[in-house]
């Protein structure tokens, strides 16, 4: 078994799509590890986009993912967990997301795309460092 890290955005809190995404993961056979949540600090938002640090979206970005609560949670599934869980949530661009995903069918912009997945099994490992630092697999 193999863990990942998502964040549903502020966006998918105000819209009242918690229940909607997490029940995805869970009907798929996905199982939440960690479920939390939380109003991020913009350090901590700097830190997990540090790699974007620069871009046009950047300030944007930061000032999105504080504006209001978001829910943080660690997913365990297969080996493949990450590239799955990145499948489910569909195109960065949630105008070219295609149906069927998260984004697909719940979202149609760029800066406000309801979900962050680690794109990685090295990502999914920082990011869950990050923020669950307590975090043991048991
Ligand atoms: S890049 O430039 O290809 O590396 O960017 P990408 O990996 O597609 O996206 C990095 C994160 O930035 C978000 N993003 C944006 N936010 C606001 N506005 C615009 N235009 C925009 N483009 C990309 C994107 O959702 C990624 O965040 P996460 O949380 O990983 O989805």
């Amino acid at each position: 078994m193999a863990t990942t890290f998502i964040i549903l955005k502020p966006d998918a809190v105000e819209r009242g799509l918690i229940g909607e995404i997490t029940t995805r993961f869970e009907r798929r056979g996905l199982r939440f590890l960690a479920f939390e949540l939380r109003q991020l600090e913009a350090s901590l938002v700097q830190q997990h986009y540090a790699e974007h640090r620069g871009k046009p979206f950047y300030d944007d970005l930061v000032a999105f993912l504080t504006r209001g609560p978001v829910v943080v949670g660690i997913i365990e599934g297969p080996a493949q967990v990450v590239e799955m869980v990145r499948t489910m949530m569909g195109a960065t661009d949630s105008a070219k997301a295609a149906p069927g995903t998260i984004r697909g069918d719940l979202a149609m912009l760029v800066d406000e795309n309801l979900i962050h997945g680690s794109d990685s099994p090295a990502s999914a490992e920082r990011e869950i460092g990050l923020f669950f630092p307590e975090f043991r697999p048991v």
